[in-house]
C-alpha cells in the first residue's frame, strides 16, 4: 500500500515535467554568464563571450539555434528589443562562449541580455531570465582622477566630502589603492571583499575594482574614505635574496578613485581623487603581508569617513606618479572571508602565554574579541605547529628565510568590548600564541577567519571510504589556503606564485572550483613578468622575485595552463592571446636542449626523502615537459589555423620522443626507471610503440613490490601516478597507496598532525601547507568518479565517462560544473553488481564506458541498454561496454568481475 502511494506521488510530482516534455517545448536557458562570470561589472573586451545552459530532463537534447538580445535598459529588454544587439535566430549549437557582436560598447555602460534557443526539432524555448553586464573603463582617457598619496609612518587614511543634490539612479566607484585598500562611504565599508586589489606586476598592470555604491550614497552631504596598506606594492619587511624570492618593493602606497554618480534625471557627476582630498595617519601602525599588522585602537578617529567629520591632523594629499602599468579591471573574484573557525582549545604553556588551537591549518587571520584597559598590548604570533613544550614553533613558517614572524599586535582602546581583525596581511597557521592579555582568555576571544579568493565551488567528491574523503578534504583545504589572487606555494613562508606548483595543481583546482578567470589572470601574470624581464619566463609570477632565469619544467606552466583552460573550459582566447609568448618560451627551451634532451630544471620536486628528486633524473622530467609543451603548441597552432607552425611542432615533438626513448628507456626491464618516469611517460605517450602495458606493469611492480605499496613520487609524478595505474587495471595499487599508514603516506602525515598537505613527507621545517602535493586529487574526479574532458571537443562539450572498479571501494560520487552544466557520476559496486548513475548536460554528448563482465547484460533504467533512449551502443572494449550518449540522466547496471576487469585493462 505504502509503495503504491509513493509511486502515485512520484507520478503526480513528475506530471508537469512529463507534460512539458511531451509538448516538446524546450526549457528556458538559465545560468547566463558573460566572460565566465555572473553579471560582471567590469568587462573590458569589445566582444564579451556569452554562455548559457539548458536544464532539461529530456534525453539527447541538442540546441539547433539561438537568439540573443542585448539591450541598454531593462525596459527595452523586457519589450524584447535588443537595441545593442539582436543576434536574430542563429542556426548554431553553440551555447558557450558566443561572442557579443552588436553595437560598440562604451565605458561604464550597462548591458541587459537574455537568450532563447531552439531544440533539434525546431521547438522554441521561452526567453531566459535576464542577466546583465557592465563595461569597465576601457581607455586610459577614462581616468580623470589623479593618483594621490600621503607620506605617513602609518597606513594612511584619505577622505573627501561631496554633496548629492538629486535623486540617484546608479553610482559606481572605480578604485585602485596600492598595495591594499579599503573603501568606505558614509562610514560604511563598501563590499565584503578584503585584500583588494589582487597582486600583479604593478609596473605592467594594476587592478581597479568596481563597487556598486548606489545604496551607500544619500541625498545631501556624503563622504568617501579610503584606508591604504603596503600590500605587495611596498613589501619592505622581507628581502629574501638567498632563495631568490626577495625584492617586491615598487613604491609607497598610492591611490586613484573615481565615482560616477548618475542621477534619476539622466545627468552625471564624478567624484574623483585629486589634490582636494585630505589625509591623516591612521590606527594601523604597520602592516606587512609576511610580518603582520600592528593596530593602535586609541588612534581610531570615529567618523573619519562620514560627512561633517572635523578631526585634527588632516593635511592635503600629495599628487603622485601612477604606478606605471595599465589600469585593468580585477575580474577575478576578490579575496573574502570564506569560513569562521571556533577555537578548539586554549592552553597555557607558560605564565602569561596562551596558545589557541584553531583546529586546522589554514590561511587568514583571527578576529579578536577583547575587553581590556586602554593601552593593553595584545600580541599574537601565528604558527603551523607546536614545540614539544606546547609553545608555538615558528620554524615551518619560514623565519629562517624571511627573518620575520607572522605577528599581529592590537593595542586596546579600553572601555568595552573591542572586536578587531587585521586588514592588510594574512597568515598561514593553526596555532596562535597570545601574550599581553591581563587575564585568562576564553576560547571565543579568538575566532579563525579563513580567507581566500572567493572562487565558486564547481565540483564535489565523496566515496564510501572515509579516509579517501578526508584526503580529498585535506587537498581542498591546502588549495584554498593558497588562492590569494595568486596560486601560492604556501601561505606562510613564501606566498609565491611558483610556476611549477601552479601547473601541477591546475587540474585539481579546476575540477573543484570555477577557475577560468583566476587561471587566465595568472597566465597574464607570467606574461607581465616575462615582459618586465626582457622576455624571460621566470619561475615565479607575479612580483619580480627572481634573478632572471628559467627552469624549463616550471616555465612549462606558461604553455600548460592555457592548454588546461582550453581542455576544461573550451577557452581558446588565452591560447590566442599568449601564443607568441608561449612560442618564444618553447624556443628558449629548445635552445637549452642538447640533442633534444633538456637537462636543466628542478625535477620531480619534493618526493619522499627531501626536496630534490633522487629516483628520477631532472633531464627526464624536463625533457618530458619539453615534449608536452611541444605537443600542446602543435595543438595550439592547429587551433589558431597555423598549419606550418603545427607541422614544425609535430616534427620537433617526434624528435624529442625518439631522443627520450633512446636516452631513458630500458628495453630489458621495460621501464624508464622510476614511478614518476613511467607514469609521466605513459601519460604523454612517450613509451615505445606497443610497450604501454609493459611500462604500466613495471610501474605497478615498483609501487607494489619495490616500494611495498607506497608512492615514491615528487610533485610531477604524484599528478600522474594514480591515473596511469588505474588506466591499466592497477586500480587496487592506486587505491592502496592512499590507504597506507606508514611512511611515506598521507595517513602518515595525519598521524603526525597534518591537516593540510606538507611540502615534504617528513617532519621538517618545510612548509606544512603546500598545494603542489595535491595534484593527485584530479584522479579522484577523472579516475575514481571517471569524468574526463575530451580534447577533441573541449569544455566537456563531449566527455568521457569511465569509472574505477576496485575491490574494497563500494561507492563514489563526483560532480563537476562545466560550461554546459553539471556532469555527475555516482556508482556503487557491491556483490559484483555495478550500478552507475551519470548525468550528461544538455547540448553535450559523452562516450560512456560501462564496466561489464558480460556486455550483453548491461541495462539502463532496468531495460537492455540497446533499448535505452538517447544511447547508441558501440561495442565492447577493455572490459567495458562502450556507448555514445546524448544528454540526460542514465542509470546503468551491470555485473562486474574484478579479475576479468583487471585483465581487460591490460594488466599483466
Ligand atoms: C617553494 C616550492 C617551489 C620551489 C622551487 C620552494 O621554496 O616553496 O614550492 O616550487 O621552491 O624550487
Amino acid at each position: 500500500m505504502k509503495r503504491v502511494s509513493a509511486a502515485l506521488l512520484l507520478v503526480l510530482v513528475c506530471f508537469p515535467l512529463i507534460r512539458c516534455a511531451g509538448q516538446g517545448g524546450s526549457s528556458a536557458p538559465s545560468g547566463l554568464r558573460c566572460e565566465f562570470r555572473v553579471d560582471p561589472a567590469d568587462i573590458e573586451t569589445a566582444g564579451p563571450r556569452l554562455s548559457w545552459i539548458i536544464e532539461t530532463a529530456e534525453r539527447g537534447w541538442r540546441q539547433s539555434a539561438y537568439r540573443v538580445l542585448v539591450a541598454s535598459s531593462p525596459e527595452t529588454l523586457a519589450a524584447d528589443r535588443g537595441d545593442l544587439w539582436d543576434s536574430g535566430r542563429v542556426e548554431s549549437d553553440a551555447s558557450a562562449h558566443v561572442p557579443y557582436n552588436g553595437r560598440e560598447l562604451t565605458s561604464g555602460i550597462a548591458c541587459y541580455w537574455k537568450v532563447r534557443v531552439w531544440d533539434a526539432g525546431g521547438q522554441e524555448s521561452p526567453w531566459s531570465e535576464s542577466a546583465r553586464w557592465e563595461m569597465g573603463l576601457l581607455s586610459p582617457e577614462d581616468w580623470i582622477a589623479k593618483w594621490i598619496g600621503h607620506a605617513s609612518e602609518t597606513a594612511p587614511l584619505f577622505r573627501r566630502e561631496f554633496s548629492v543634490p538629486k535623486e540617484i539612479a546608479r553610482a559606481r566607484a572605480y578604485i585602485c589603492g596600492l598595495g591594499y585598500h579599503e573603501l568606505y562611504i558614509n562610514g560604511k565599508k563598501s563590499g565584503d571583499q578584503v585584500l583588494d586589489p589582487g597582486q600583479t606586476d604593478y609596473e605592467e598592470r594594476a587592478f581597479y575594482v568596481v563597487h556598486d555604491v548606489t545604496g551607500l550614497l544619500r541625498r545631501g552631504e556624503n563622504a568617501v574614505g579610503v584606508m591604504l596598506g603596503d600590500g605587495w606594492y611596498n613589501q619592505r619587511a622581507v628581502n629574501e635574496a638567498k632563495y631568490g624570492w626577495g625584492d617586491v618593493v615598487y613604491g609607497d602606497p598610492r591611490l586613484i578613485f573615481q565615482m560616477r554618480v548618475e542621477y534619476a534625471d539622466g545627468s552625471v557627476e564624478w567624484v574623483v581623487s585629486d589634490d582636494r582630498w585630505i589625509a591623516s595617519p591612521g590606527p594601523i601602525l604597520s602592516s606587512n603581508v609576511y610580518a603582520g599588522e600592528t593596530y593602535d585602537a586609541r588612534l581610531e578617529q570615529p567618523g573619519w569617513s562620514e560627512p561633517g567629520f572635523a578631526g585634527g591632523g588632516w593635511t592635503p594629499v600629495t599628487l603622485v606618479e601612477a604606478p606605471g602599468g595599465v589600469l585593468e579591471s580585477q575580474k577575478i573574484p576578490p579575496v573574502k572571508r570564506m569560513e569562521t573557525l571556533q577555537t578548539a582549545v586554549v592552553t597555557n604553556p607558560k605564565p602569561g602565554v596562551y596558545v589557541f588551537d584553531m583546529g586546522r591549518n589554514f590561511a587568514g587571520w583571527v578576529r579578536l574579541n577583547v575587553q581590556a584597559p586602554a593601552g593593553t598590548i595584545i600580541s599574537m604570533r601565528f604558527a603551523e605547529t607546536l614545540a614539544p613544550d606546547g609553545m608555538v614553533d615558528m620554524g615551518s613558517t619560514g623565519v629562517g628565510a624571511t627573518h620575520v614572524e607572522q605577528t599581529d599586535t592590537y593595542i586596546c582602546r579600553g572601555g568595552g568590548l573591542e572586536i578587531w581583525e587585521p586588514r592588510f596581511t594574512y597568515h598561514g597557521f593553526r596555532y596562535v600564541e597570545m601574550t599581553g592579555y591581563p587575564g585568562q582568555p576564553a576560547p571565543d576571544m579568538l575566532e579563525g577567519i579563513v580567507v581566500y579568493t572567493a572562487v565558486e565551488p564547481a565540483g564535489t567528491f565523496t566515496c564510501s571510504d572515509p579516509m579517501l574523503n578526508r584526503i580529498h578534504q585535506t587537498a581542498i583545504h591546502t588549495l584554498t589556503s593558497n588562492l590569494h589572487s595568486v596560486p601560492t606555494d604556501c601561505p606562510a613562508r613564501e606566498k609565491c606564485g611558483w610556476l611549477g606548483d601552479a601547473h601541477v595543481m591546475a587540474e585539481m583546482s579546476i575540477f573543484n572550483f570555477d577557475m577560468p578567470v583566476f587561471w587566465s589572470k595568472y597566465v597574464m601574470d607570467i606574461e607581465t613578468n616575462r615582459r618586465s624581464r626582457g622576455g624571460i619566463v621566470e619561475d615565479i609570477a607575479p612580483g619580480r622575485r627572481q634573478e632572471p632565469g628559467t627552469h624549463p619544467d616550471w616555465g612549462s606552466a606558461f604553455i600548460q595552463i592555457p592548454w588546461y583552460l582550453y581542455l576544461y573550459y573550451g577557452d581558446t582566447e588565452v591560447i590566442r592571446e599568449h601564443y607568441e609568448g608561449m612560442q618564444e618560451f618553447l624556443a628558449h627551451v629548445e635552445g637549452l636542449a642538447k640533442e633534444y634532451i633538456v637537462s636543466e630544471g628542478y625535477g620531480d620536486w619534493c618526493p619522499p626523502g627531501g626536496a630534490r628528486p633522487t629516483e628520477t633524473p631532472v633531464a627526464l622530467t624536463s625533457t618530458a615537459y619539453f615534449y608536452f609543451d611541444t605537443v600542446i603548441m602543435a595543438r595550439a597552432a592547429e587551433l589558431l589555423g597555423k598549419p606550418e607552425d603545427a607541422a614544425r611542432f609535430r616534427d620537433l615533438a617526434g624528435k624529442i620522443r625518439e631522443a627520450f626513448i633512446s636516452r631513458f628507456y630500458d628495453p630489458a626491464e621495460k621501464t624508464f626507471g622510476s614511478q614518476t618516469a613511467d607514469a609521466f611517460a605513459l601519460y604523454l605517450g612517450l613509451e615505445p610503440e606497443g610497450a604501454a602495458e609493459d611500462v604500466a606493469a613495471s610501474l605497478a611492480d615498483n609501487v607494489v613490490r619495490v616500494k611495498g605499496g607506497h608512492f615514491a613520487t615528487g610533485v610531477t609524478g604524484s599528478l600522474h601516478l594514480y591515473r596511469e595505474l588505474s588506466g591499466y587495471g592497477y586500480d587496487d595499487a592506486a587505491l592502496g597507496i592512499f590507504r597506507k599508514t606508514d611512511y611515506p603516506s598521507i595517513n602518515n602525515l595525519f598521524s603526525l598532525g597534518a591537516t593540510t598537505l606538507w611540502e615534504k613527507w617528513e617532519k621538517s621545517y618545510g612548509s606544512l601547507n603546500h598545494p603542489m602535493q595535491g595534484g593527485f586529487d584530479v584522479w579522484f574526479f577523472d579516475g575514481i568518479g571517471g569524468i574526463k574532458p575530451d580534447p577533441e571537443s573541449p569544455g566537456f562539450r563531449h566527455s568521457v565517462f569511465r569509472p574505477l572498479v576496485a575491490d574494497g571501494l563500494e561507492s563514489a560520487e563526483v560532480t563537476h560544473r562545466s560550461p554546459y552544466g553539471v556532469l555527475s557520476s555516482a556508482w556503487t559496486n557491491k556483490n559484483r553488481v555495478f550500478t552507475w548513475k551519470i548525468r550528461v548536460p544538455a547540448n553535450t554528448t559523452a562516450t560512456v564506458h560501462v564496466p561489464a563482465a558480460d556486455p550483453s547484460s548491461v541495462t539502463e533504467g532496468g531495460k537492455p541498454v540497446s533499448k535505452a533512449e538517447g544511447i547508441t551502443v558501440k561495442g565492447p572494449d577493455r572490459g567495458c561496454l562502450v556507448l555514445e550518449a546524448g544528454s540526460g540522466t542514465y542509470t546503468f547496471e551491470s555485473r562486474v568481475d574484478p579479475d576479468a576487469w583487471r585483465k581487460a585493462q591490460g594488466r599483466k
